[in-house]
């Protein structure tokens, strides 16, 4: 079912260091003459910045029904016009969070349950999975002194307890473990240079494919 383009995904939790990842490898991606399209989930999209604002931003209550329902809504209509008219052109897709961020954060934080969560991206998606999925594994707490060092205002997900994200990180080590052919699991305190290294060599081995 996939498209000829290669559709990666980079996971992990807030501050794991996904957004520099996500450039390195776009950067040795076009080094090496490849058309890249480098996306991300929320707010790809025109549409996808407006749920952007209301999942991180809204002030009030939004029900963990209804926030998973409005990643998912970002997500159909991200995959629908941005994603899969790339992987139909042959490219290759670097995008940051996708499905397993909601299963881990909507299913295993909120306790919503990881099957009906999956089954409704899958739902909104008609099925499309990552060739490969890194996942940047990163301790909550570490995770959290990243953050304050950064010194931004924490958004509605961030601003979680610590708790929350330790049941996060838990949920997306369960996924790997289900699913060993599509993730790469890196251990995000080590060096950038070191976990680029490791995800070209797994990039590397798909493109020759
Ligand atoms: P992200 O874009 O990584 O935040 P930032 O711009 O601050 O790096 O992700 C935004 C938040 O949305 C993050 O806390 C995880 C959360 N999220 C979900 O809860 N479910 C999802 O399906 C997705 C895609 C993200």
């Amino acid at each position: 079912m996939t498209a000829p383009g290669l559709f990666i995904t980079l996971e992990g939790g807030d501050g794991s260091g996904k957004t520099t990842q996500a450039s390195l490898l776009r950067d040795w991606l076009e080094s090496e003459e490849r058309i890249v399209v480098r996306t991300r989930e929320p707010g790809g999209t025109e549409v996808g910045v407006l749920i952007r604002d209301i999942v991180l931003h809204h002030r009030g209550e939004v029900s963990p029904r209804a926030e998973a329902l409005l990643y998912a809504a970002d997500r159909a209509h991200h995959i629908a016009t941005v994603v899969r008219p790339a992987l139909e052109r042959g490219e290759v897709v670097i995008q940051d969070r996708y499905l397993d961020s909601s299963v881990a954060y909507q299913g295993a934080g909120r306790v919503l349950g990881r099957d009906e969560i999956r089954d409704l991206s899958l739902w909104a998606t008609e099925g499309l999975l990552p060739d490969l999925t890194v996942l940047l594994d990163l301790d909550p707490a570490t995770a959290r002194a990243r953050l304050d060092a950064a010194d931004k205002p924490f958004d509605r997900l961030e601003a979680e307890r610590d708790e929350f994200h330790a049941r996060v990180r838990a949920e997306y080590l369960v996924l790997a473990a289900a699913e060993p052919e599509r993730f790469l699991v890196l251990d995000a305190s080590l060096p950038a240079d070191e976990i680029a290294e490791a995800v070209r060599a797994r990039v590397t081995a798909l493109l020759a494919l």
